[in-house]
């Protein structure tokens, strides 16, 4: 039996990271239970270890520097001692080791102004033979370094973003072989980025700072047990008339190729009041290329179709002559006339048009070979403006999103579905780019409702940890002293009057939901120790409003008696947001006053959650408050639904989907609501009604009235429905159900994941993969609808696990495999149920 997979906190061979005793975890392979593990390191030997976990914590306080080589060995079922793996992690820089600067370029900022991308360089001489080298950067701003010209690390759009103010997360590249003997130049590019450049749906700008700043620290040992560093300071060369004139991470690049810079200034020194954090997050790097299919458009320009919906940029290689210029405009969709168009996401204003997705560039006499640095845009089509023919071989689209595992795979037999299942995965990787987005054009916010709503459906289809722990602390480096959580992270690029939104039901409570999720997907406790603290603030916080009225907009309930003080009736919120028009049409009150059936239902639920957190840690002294909001929140809700107003009597499926999935109804009221939601899809053609918090939702809730509900939903292929994208081209997924047909009432962003989150139960319930504890799997496939086969397969922090079904006349035959060192109780839809051992097996039902 061997060890695969080895991975540190989440992360695979991690150089630079600062987890004081990170954990190695792994999976088996040959053999079918493993009995003992051993892990030696050069400090370190774990001896042997009996048991079957997978994980095991380095016990020893990391250096700064320090480079941990380890083996893990394992013994199988027979107590055969297996070939052991190896693999390393690396610790980044201490705080104190950092001798670097702060710097800067030699100009005074006002802050309406847009500058030129900065040139940093620094050339110095090695004399001795290089052992190793590690260059630590980071920036406010994005940079890209160079070492002798040659790129260092893979990561694009580096540093990443954090609130710049709080956490400034630094990288650590291994650079031993771009360095050489004699002669050596660092470059560095530094540029606006997400801290000075344009955010948020009005592209506004300096949200972080207005001065962009750079710190690197360049550390070489020698064979001969001596060090070197370079670090950044005054002595630094420093010019901005190098050939990127502009670049901004949603408007684009304006590139003059010709152009070198000078560096005829110096860097200025200055300051950061943040010691920078290793980011333990994986990198963000470039993935799939897509070549175009080229044509003119109506309006005579090239036109370019990539055929995918991405969140990426482009590279090309052309001969051109000095002077020559091309225009790029990128975006999602073409018009009525067959032109690109930008409409569906660009903010109009009359100060500004946001975002441009463009770029300008000018040739240099020769070859160009250009590849965007410092932007990214989501598109599918590009469209030229140029007297320069471009060939398809000369030009590539490059998807560009953070690196996670990816471990989620799913196929059926309906063409339709599989391309829904592929176009949500397009949508996850176009929004996770360092933190999760709403879309990669207009806003690309952090929106904690639509994360959160997401977060299962990410965790079964890529490795989420680690990228996943990053946004949690980019959530709560917002937290207010009153637990609040905030509604976008990192929050900027919002104007003041959302400011009231912070604190939204479905949004800010990914600070309960995030957590507790990732404990039930990864088995890990930790995260729940280390944010238990920061929920019970937030869990303080939801109860502080409980039996308040407030807000110029609350009306009154109509709730009485003892139920009034767990009624949720203040602050702003969203409601369950965006619900088709035609079930319920938007007014501007729907953000603008509390909405105390969300809020209430919510409150349940999450005291419900914070009860089995306090319960996991032991903090039996939480239980007694936590239990009396839950079942108090319940109680008021039952006395809501009873005022004409929040009547369960109702076709807004929402409104039935909630209380039924939070268990928050007596008896009657659930026969109820059971039946009523039913006949709401009856009067609404088995089309969807919910709207973002309950869409994710629906399923589960009609697989507990009647699996086939469930699939006669799954399969409706009109508006709105989750098929009717695919069957109307969509290769992402769409923020309206409607997608582009403004005719139909549709436009807004075409890359929207937040739909998408209904892949969840493709795999916990078409297929039935749930993980339930170490080691431990449950595969409940329900089979049902005209479908023939489906099957999924989900390399599981236990390892990979497939399960899959094919119907064959009368009988259905269910195959379920298990990864080596699990088991899993597998249930059969006629109700009998096996216990199977790691394997393959297939089980028939009739
Ligand atoms: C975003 C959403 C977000 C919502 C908040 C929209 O503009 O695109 O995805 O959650 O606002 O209501």
């Amino acid at each position: 039996m061997k060890a695969v997979r080895l991975k540190t906190e989440y992360l695979k061979s991690p150089v630079g990271i600062d987890v004081q005793r990170p954990r190695i975890f792994w999976n088996c392979e040959g053999g079918k239970k493993q009995t003992a593990y051993r892990i030696v390191t050069e400090k370190w030997d774990s001896g042997k270890v009996d048991g079957d976990t997978m994980r095991a914590e380095y016990p020893l306080t990391l250096l700064s520097r320090e480079r941990v080589n380890y083996t893990v060995t394992l013994w199988d079922e027979n107590g055969v001692e297996g070939e052991p793996s190896t693999d390393f992690f690396e610790f980044g820089l201490s705080r104190e080791d950092w001798r670097a600067k702060w710097i800067t370029g030699d100009y005074t900022v006002r802050p309406r102004t847009r500058y030129p991308v900065d040139c940093f360089k620094k050339e110095f001489t090695v004399t001795k033979n290089i052992k190793k080298a590690r260059l630590y950067i980071t920036a406010c701003g994005l940079y890209q370094a160079k070492l002798n010209g040659k790129k260092a690390g893979d990561f694009c759009l580096a540093p990443g973003y954090t609130d710049y103010n709080k956490r400034v997360q630094y990288q650590t590249y291994d650079v031993t072989d771009l360095l050489e003997k004699g002669a050596n130049a660092i470059e560095i590019e530094l540029a606006d980025g997400w801290y000075r450049g344009s955010i948020g749906a009005w592209g506004r700008r300096n949200q972080f700072g207005t001065e962009t700043k750079l710190l690197a620290q360049l550390e070489t040992e020698f064979d001969d047990g001596t060090a070197e560093t370079v670090a950044t300071d005054g002595s630094w060369l420093w010019s901005c008339d190098g050939p990127i004139r502009f670049a901004d991470n949603k408007d684009g690049e304006v590139v003059e190729s010709f152009r070198e810079p000078s560096y005829t200034g110096h860097a200025k020194v200055t300051a950061h009041g943040v010691v920078p954090s290793a980011s333990n997050n994986v990198p963000v790097t470039e993935h799939e290329r897509f070549s175009p299919v080229i044509t003119r458009s109506p309006n005579g320009r090239q036109l370019l179709d990539f055929g995918q919906n991405i969140a990426g940029y482009i590279e090309f290689h052309i001969s051109a002559h000095l002077g020559q210029r091309m225009v790029w405009r990128f975006g999602e969709m073409l018009d009525e006339n067959g032109d690109l168009t930008q409409k569906n996401f660009q903010l109009v204003t009359k100060r500004r048009t946001t975002p441009l997705q463009k770029i300008e560039y000018t040739c240099k006499e020769g070859q160009n070979d250009y590849k965007t640095t410092f932007a990214v845009f989501g598109f599918r089509y590009a469209e030229l403006e140029s007297d320069i023919e471009i060939k398809p071989e000369e030009v590539e689209a490059i998807a560009v999103y953070s690196d996670m595992e990816e471990t989620g795979f799913f196929d059926c037999s309906s063409a339709l579905l599989n391309k829904f299942f592929a176009a949500t995965k397009w949508s996850a990787k176009g929004n996770h780019l360092d933190i999760p987005t709403d879309c990669p054009t207009r806003e690309r916010h952090g929106w904690t409702g639509d994360a959160q709503i997401f977060f299962v459906t990410a965790a079964y289809l890529f490795d989420f940890a680690a990228f996943s722990e990053k946004y949690l602390c980019d959530v709560y480096d917002w937290q207010k002293k009153s637990g609040r959580l905030p509604q976008i992270a990192p929050h900027g690029g919002v104007d003041f009057y959302m400011n009231v939104m912070d604190g939204s039901t479905g949004w800010s409570d990914i600070g309960i939901l995030y957590p507790y999720r990732f404990y039930k997907m990864y088995g890990d406790r930790a995260i729940l120790e280390k944010y238990y603290c920061k929920m019970k603030k937030y869990a303080s916080f939801l109860i502080s409003r409980c039996g308040k009225w407030g807000g110029p907009y609350a009306r009154a309930t109509g709730v009485r008696g003892n139920a009034k003080k767990y009624i949720v009736n203040c602050g702003q919120s969203y409601d369950e947001w965006a619900e088709p028009a035609d079930v319920k049409s938007f007014h501007w009150t729907d953000f603008a006053a509390p909405h105390p059936e969300v809020s209430t239902a919510y409150t349940s639920y999450l005291m419900g959650m914070m009860i089995e957190i306090a319960e996991t840690l032991g903090k039996t002294d939480d239980l007694p408050l936590y239990r009396e909001y839950r079942d108090g929140c319940k109680r008021a809700y039952r006395s809501l639904v009873k005022t004409p107003a929040y009547s369960l009597d109702t076709d807004r499926q929402a409104r039935l989907v909630r209380p039924l999935y939070m268990d928050l109804l007596d008896e009657k009221q659930t026969e109820f609501a059971k039946a009523r939601l039913i006949k709401a899809l009856e009067n609404y053609g088995w089309r969807l009604g919910t709207g973002f918090l309950s869409t994710p939702l629906i399923l589960d809730v009609l697989t507990e009235i009647d699996h086939e509900a469930a699939y006669r939903l799954l399969e409706n292929e009109e508006i709105p429905g989750w098929l009717s994208m695919p069957k109307n081209g969509a290769t992402t997924v769409w923020e309206a159900w409607e997608g582009p047909d403004s005719k139909k009432g549709g436009i807004g962003s075409l890359n929207h994941y937040s739909k998408g989150a209904v892949c969840e139960w493709l795999f916990k319930t078409m297929c039935g993969i749930r993980i339930d504890s170490e080691n431990h799997f449950t595969v409940k496939p329900v089979s049902g609808g005209s479908f023939m086969h489906a099957e999924a397969k989900y390399a599981s922090i236990y390892g990979k696990i497939e399960s899959g079904w094919k119907r064959n006349g009368g009988t259905t035959v269910f195959t379920v495999t298990v990864p080596p060192n699990c088991s899993a109780t597998v249930i059969l839809p006629d109700g009998t149920a096996y216990k199977q051992s790691a394997g393959k097996m297939t089980y028939e039902v009739k």
